[in-house]
């Protein structure tokens, strides 16, 4: 892909969202700053079982991001790079929030630019506070009864105690 597109630079933020939670969205504001366009970008094809569909977690995070101007989501299957390049996106930002994460973030950085050189990956590490959610601990504690409210907004708590209910 050619880096004509300097103008309007894209960016993409994959991953599963299964639910959103504080820290991914301190990563979109802060990525949402860095760039003209930030596609929040729902993965469809993993192997994780997701506790909401993939449509569930469009709409909970299109309500999440309806604030930031510049934010749009979408969903994507296959390979990551050629969703890049149908996009004309040449930047994927993806959030460190500790030691643990580097490994598997760096196995996938350098596979993905071997896969595309002119793909970077960007890497923005969210506020102290965030760095030790997940969205698997959120859903344990949930499905315990326990209080997740520090950790995701108002609508997604409201959403999982709605699943959980099911
Ligand atoms: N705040 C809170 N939690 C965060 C976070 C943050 N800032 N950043 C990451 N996480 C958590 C997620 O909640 C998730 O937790 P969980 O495992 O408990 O659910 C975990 O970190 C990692 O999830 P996520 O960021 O969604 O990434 P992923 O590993 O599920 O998704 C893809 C990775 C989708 C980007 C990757 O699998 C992919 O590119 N797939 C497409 C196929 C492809 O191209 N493969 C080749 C790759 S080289």
């Amino acid at each position: 892909m050619k880096k004509s597109n300097v103008k309007n630079r894209i960016a993409i933020y994959p991953g599963t969202f299964d639910p959103i939670t504080n820290g991914h969205i301190d990563i979109i504001e802060r990525a949402s700053k860095l760039f003209d366009q930030l596609i929040i970008s729902v993965a469809t094809n993993l192997n994780k079982k997701p506790m909401f569909s993939t449509m569930e977690r469009v709409e909970i995070i299109k309500k999440s991001v309806k604030n930031i101007k510049n934010v749009s989501v979408d969903t994507f299957s296959g390979l990551l790079i050629d969703y890049c390049n149908k996009k004309k996106a040449f930047v994927l930002i993806r959030g460190l929030r500790a030691i643990s994460d580097f490994e598997n973030e760096f196995q996938m950085a350098l596979m993905n630019r071997k896969i595309d050189k002119n793909i970077e990956t960007v890497f923005l590490m969210p506020s102290e506070e965030y760095t030790y959610l997940s969205s698997s601990l959120i859903k344990e504690i949930a499905s315990l009864n326990g209080d997740i409210s520090n950790f995701v907004s108002n609508f997604v708590n409201k959403k999982m105690k709605e699943k959980i209910k099911c």
